[in-house]
């Protein structure tokens, strides 16, 4: 594209005068809003969970569940302050639960999604039915279900939010409903939903009515050991290893409409090759330690931190211990849109 045009006197004179109308020119402003290619604002971050944790203890001491609603940390990406968002689309944070509490039953129009970062049997219960977490497991609150959190275990019970606020905020699509109760009466025993749309069965003539999977947990126990018989093929992807997306059994599609997610295997000494995708991406460490490279910038991680990644940024990943990172993105929205584009290899 050709320079901007330049600013006359009488042209300035003539913005002014159209500003009143709510009138501007397009060829002020066109360069800054057709890129080239993506010019995010999003900067690779990373947080050590070591960290953060005091401050969530902290918070804690400071404030119930029940008072704060959800009591969560936003991860808030530092070139977007005071936007409450990890990436232009999406916001993450790290909740905390404690032994007796209850985070009061709501529904949102929101999409979220939890993955277990520390502690056991603490609940999520959506729509009525409670599934216990453990690390590692990854839980699925669709659009408009009703869901609350209880722990009835011992020690602080934390879990990483991701949710598309920002998304459904650009969209001014946003509701939010009480419950009026703090929690949601039993609707069906824990385990219904998995036996009847995960065990490679849907009952006979069940249709899906929406386009989230009707299956809300994901235990690790499950993903790791897909992930340990797959490894034994040593069929690698030179820029994820052995990467693996999470889906609705009722369309193989995300579990999700607007937030993919992968759970994937690094083994150790693995090198990528450099990598680049239009869906900013935010990581959570199940297991292992290595280390994130963008440009001049790298970070080590391990057990339970969390980074994200820019749009369109190429970056490398080192695994120095068999690694498995969970992870999630806008992907699912931009397939859609006809927008999602990625960049393999180190050109
Ligand atoms: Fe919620």
């Amino acid at each position: 594209m050709q320079n901007a045009p330049t600013r006359t006197p009488e042209r300035e004179a003539f913005y002014q005068r159209m500003a009143p109308a709510n009138l501007t020119p397009l060829w002020e402003v066109l360069r800054g809003l057709i890129t080239p290619e993506p010019q995010s604002p999003v900067r690779l971050a990373l947080w050590r969970y070591d960290e953060v944790r005091p401050f969530l203890l902290e918070a804690g001491r400071l404030i119930t569940a029940k008072e704060a609603e959800r009591r969560v940390l936003i991860l808030e990406n530092p070139g977007l302050p005071g936007e409450s968002r990890i990436t232009t689309s999406l916001y993450a944070g790290l909740q905390l639960i404690l032994p007796g509490e209850v985070a009061p039953a709501h529904r949102h129009a929101q999409s979220a999604l939890r993955f277990i970062v520390e502690g056991s049997k603490g609940y999520t219960a959506v729509d009525g039915e409670r599934v216990y977490m453990s690390p590692g497991d990854f839980i699925i609150t669709p659009s408009w279900t009703w869901h609350d959190h209880g722990h009835e275990g011992e020690g602080p019970m934390v879990w990483m939010d991701g949710l598309d606020i920002p998304l459904v905020q650009s969209l001014d699509a946003s509701f939010v409903e009480g419950y009026g109760h703090e929690v949601h009466p039993p609707t069906r025993p824990s385990g219904n939903t998995a036996a009847r749309y995960g065990a490679n069965m849907l009952p006979v003539d069940w249709k899906p009515s929406k386009p989230a999977s009707p299956l809300f947990a994901y235990p690790y126990a499950r993903s790791r050991e897909a992930l340990e018989e797959m490894r034994k093929a040593q069929e690698w992807d030179p820029c994820h290893g052995l990467k693996m997306r999470f889906i609705s059994p009722a369309s193989g599609d995300h579990a999700m409409p607007t937030m993919g997610t992968f759970m994937q295997l690094l083994p150790k000494g693995f090198a990528s090759a450099g990598y680049r995708s239009t869906d900013a991406t935010v990581f959570s460490v199940v297991e292992g330690e290595g280390r994130i490279m963008l440009g001049e910038q790298a970070f080590d991680w391990g057990p339970r931190d969390i980074f994200v990644v820019p749009s369109w940024k190429r970056y490398l990943l080192e695994a120095s211990s068999d690694a498995v990172l969970f992870s999630f993105s806008d992907r699912p929205v931009q397939e859609k849109l006809g927008l999602w584009r990625e960049d393999r290899g180190n050109h």
